[in-house]
């Protein structure tokens, strides 16, 4: 593909060497759980591409109201050459700052990253039959583990993490997220974080139990990745899909649950995981936020935040912040 490289920021051995370490503490563990990251295989990566799509996920639809209101007014504030995405998935809204930042007369540059290198292609290959000319330089990269943002100039650079991904991150693992990613970013930079919002618990829980099903099989898409690289023979039929909201920490915590006591071999562990009946393996957290929250763990990191904005239903909120100085705060 002309105007398009891949950078890989994972090691080759990636895959097997991080998801065995993982499944061998996350499986071993009380209670049991694996991080969210391993859902994303090709499979995984379009499951998720579904959710987007269904009746209950408002998400997608909230933020995208955002961005179709607010994206000349960031491109004007922000007059970023470089693009830089994390967790960018299908690139699906990112057009929407793409059109306002070539309407701007600034934008060379795409970069997505992701730790989904189907995605990153597939993305990749059709925003370069749509824009001409802009270079799409993505890197395969895990993002709490590693360094992000890419060494080369082109700044002003706007990072963008989109989707509500942050709240998959339990706090501590924000905080250090967030302050790694202010050490990367450089004076004239700009973040542009997409949060959830605290809402109807009722509504939240649709969103992540839909009636098609959507959800639960994107949860258990998970048991496919171990049995596929892992050598291990789950049955995920024996595992009920899990929403449940958490009003004290403000998140939807997803599980599996098994349906009934069960041992599982994970082949190239050596291992047999036990399950009793209705044991449950935790896969994911989504935190929704209020707005303090956000400004307060921005802060926390050492970003400032600029500008606030939401859907009109109040049900998502998009940030702008910039890296505080050390003079000048
Ligand atoms: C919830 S989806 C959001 C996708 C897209 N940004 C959106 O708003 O629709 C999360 C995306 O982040 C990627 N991802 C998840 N964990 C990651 C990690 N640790 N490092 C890099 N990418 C990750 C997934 O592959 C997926 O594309």
């Amino acid at each position: 593909m002309t105007g398009y490289r891949l950078t890989r920021l994972l090691p080759a051995d990636h895959l097997h060497h991080a998801l065995r370490a993982d499944a061998r503490s996350g499986l071993t563990g009380q209670p049991k759980r694996l991080p969210p990251k391993w859902f994303y295989d090709a499979r995984g990566s379009e499951l998720f591409e579904e959710i987007t799509r269904l009746p209950e996920y408002y998400p997608t639809r909230a933020e995208r109201e955002i961005l179709t209101a607010r994206a000349g007014e960031i491109a004007a504030a922000t007059g970023a050459r470089t693009l830089v995405e994390l967790g960018s998935g299908s690139s699906e809204k990112t057009r929407l700052l793409l059109d306002a930042l070539r309407a701007h007369g600034t934008l060379e540059r795409y970069v997505p990253v992701d730790v989904s290198e189907s995605a990153l292609e597939s993305a990749a290959k059709a925003l370069i039959a749509e824009y001409p000319g802009l270079e799409v330089s993505a890197v395969l990269s895990d993002f709490t583990t590693g360094p992000v943002l890419p060494e080369e100039g082109g700044g002003p650079r706007l990072v963008v993490f989109l989707g509500g991904t942050l709240g998959n991150l339990v706090p501590a693992e924000r905080a250090a997220f967030l302050s790694g990613l202010r050490d990367q970013l450089l004076p004239g930079d700009a973040l542009l974080l997409g949060t959830d919002l605290v809402k109807d618990p009722a509504v939240l829980v649709a969103a992540y139990d839909d009636a098609a099903g959507v959800t639960a099989a994107f949860n258990r898409n998970l048991l496919s990745v171990l049995n596929r690289e892992l050598d291990a023979d789950f049955d995920p039929a024996q595992f009920a899909h899990v929403a449940l909201w958490d009003p004290e920490q403000e998140w939807i915590e997803m599980r599996l649950r098994s349906l009934r006591a069960q041992s599982v071999k994970v082949g190239e562990l050596g291992l047999a995981v036990n399950f009793e009946e209705g044991e449950e393996l935790y896969t994911e957290v989504s935190a929704k936020f209020r707005r303090e929250r956000v400004e307060r763990e921005l802060f926390a990191a050492g970003l400032r935040l600029s500008d606030w904005w939401t859907d009109r239903e109040d049900r998502f909120g998009l940030s702008l912040s910039r890296p505080m100085s050390d003079a000048s705060d």
